[in-house]
């Protein structure tokens, strides 16, 4: 075992080595290689090393350097050295961490990192969290315990009694809402078309004057951190609004709760500690390997009272926290163990200046590319930067140019009519230099790309 583990960790070091001097896409030809792997199920078994050189010599290739400096698409972050080394060290402990009883160690390195990420955020200390896999589950369970919270209110057990003949649920969303919370709401019976579109701004924050007037179960779900532009909504009006009403507000700050953190984009986030319940995504901006998302709701007996299960041999009767009491899992892994390394290895101030550096990495982008004479379309408040190079076509054969050239990797968008591409600076092995070094081949490609 310990030279197969040996040589994982060899094989892992010198892919993470080489990601600096590689294209960031994976070439077709190494693509193409993928096929070696598409095979008939084998029926004899296979030597480990043989399988280990297999999957390393064939997909190693053919990823995309997500992990490395210049990956500058969707909202990805890379994963901190000290988060993978937890991660492999907690996958060696193969712990199930449903239950504090059988599962102590990691239960309580969760428990921490928790009660860490609550005061970084500056969120009610009372707040109750779940380790899940991403924004998209982190949105999903903190509206599962909106929905439980709304309806209890209405004098109906959703968990008991299911949505058939549930008092009806107003649900209001700003217009720029992240697909994934339209998914979310979908899978939580609650329809992904019965939905109050609020009208936002040029930028995509939701007009609070806009809200309308609630009454009975509601739930407003407002946004920290727009996809394309990273703007924020006003917090302090929309939970004044809803909260006279009765409704919950819940926010969506996949990225953007991360700007809580340091005193220089803290204002974005002014009142979003009234709200009622927050998702976020550790993988994001926190640099931890994925999968890894967090929600946190205020009002902790709502989130368990919509997941925890109980069965007989179930050791549920714990005096401590028992993580999958607050997750939609039972069996899971214990994300928060990478999570707790990243925390206790950066500190507050490791974070802050992480998310501050990514944020004047972006503005450096922004300043680039105008200066080169593109259009930045986004007011740059955090770490997103939208560029039109021009017509559709253009802007779109450059983002193809940029990717197949190499040096980094952005993707392309539509934002409010206009084609664009969005450079969104989230990795913490990002350095200035690397920032320089990519405007260079990005304006590059642009000028060629222009002339044809
Ligand atoms: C605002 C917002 N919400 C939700 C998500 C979904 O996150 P995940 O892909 O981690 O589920 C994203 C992803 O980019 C996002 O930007």
């Amino acid at each position: 075992m310990r030279e197969l583990l040996e040589n994982a960790a060899q094989r892992a070091i010198s892919y993470l080595d080489g990601l600096d001097s590689r294209g960031v896409a994976p070439t077709p030809e190494a693509v193409s290689k993928l096929s070696m792997l598409d095979t008939s199920m084998p029926v004899e078994p296979d030597r480990d090393e043989t399988v280990l050189k297999l999957l390393d010599e064939v997909c190693s290739p053919a990823t995309t350097a997500m992990a490395g400096p210049r990956f500058f698409g969707f909202v990805i972050g890379g994963s901190l050295p000290i988060t993978l080394a937890a991660n492999w060290l907690a996958g060696a402990w193969d712990q199930n961490s449903a239950y504090y009883n059988a599962t102590p160690a990691t239960a309580l390195v969760e428990l921490v990192a928790l009660r860490w990420l609550i005061k970084l955020f500056g969120l009610p200390a009372e707040s109750a969290g779940a380790f899940v896999t991403g924004a998209t589950l982190s949105n999903f369970s903190a509206l599962a315990a909106a929905r439980h919270g709304v309806l209890q209110s209405a004098g109906w057990n959703i968990e008991a009694e299911g949505m058939f003949g549930a008092p009806p649920i107003t649900v209001i969303v700003g217009a720029e809402v992240h697909p994934s919370v339209i998914k979310s709401l979908g899978l939580l019976g609650m329809g992904r078309n019965r939905l109050i579109k609020v009208p936002v701004d040029g930028q995509g924050r939701m007009r609070a004057e806009a809200l309308p007037s609630m009454s009975g179960p509601t739930i407003v779900i407002a946004q920290a951190g727009n996809v394309n532009t990273g703007v924020f909504d006003p917090f302090t009006e929309i939970c004044e609004r809803a909260h006279e009403a009765g409704a919950w507000v819940h926010v969506d700050g996949a990225f953007g709760l991360w700007a809580a953190t340091t005193p220089a984009t803290a204002a974005l986030t002014q009142g979003i500690a009234k709200a009622d319940s927050w998702a976020t995504d550790l993988h994001k901006w926190l640099n931890v390997p994925y999968d890894s998302g967090l929600a946190l709701v205020r009002d902790a007996d709502t989130l368990r009272a919509a997941m925890a299960i109980t069965a007989e041999y179930l050791p549920t009767t714990s005096p401590f926290r028992n993580p999958s009491d607050y997750t939609p899992e039972l069996s899971r892994r214990a994300r928060g163990v990478e999570v707790w390394a990243a925390l206790r290895s950066l500190g507050s101030k490791g974070i802050s200046e992480m998310i501050e550096r990514n944020c004047r990495q972006a503005r450096r982008f922004a300043e680039g590319l105008e200066a080169a004479g593109y259009k930045v379309l986004n007011e740059v408040v955090l770490n997103q930067v939208l560029v039109s190079f021009g017509e559709p076509e253009t802007t779109n054969r450059i983002i193809a140019g940029i990717q197949k050239e190499g040096t980094s990797w952005c993707g392309g968008t539509v934002w409010q009519g206009q084609t664009a591409m969005r450079i969104s600076v989230s990795s913490w092995a990002t350095t200035d230099a690397d920032v320089e070094k990519s405007l260079d081949a990005m304006i590059c490609v642009a000028k060629e790309e222009r002339v044809k």
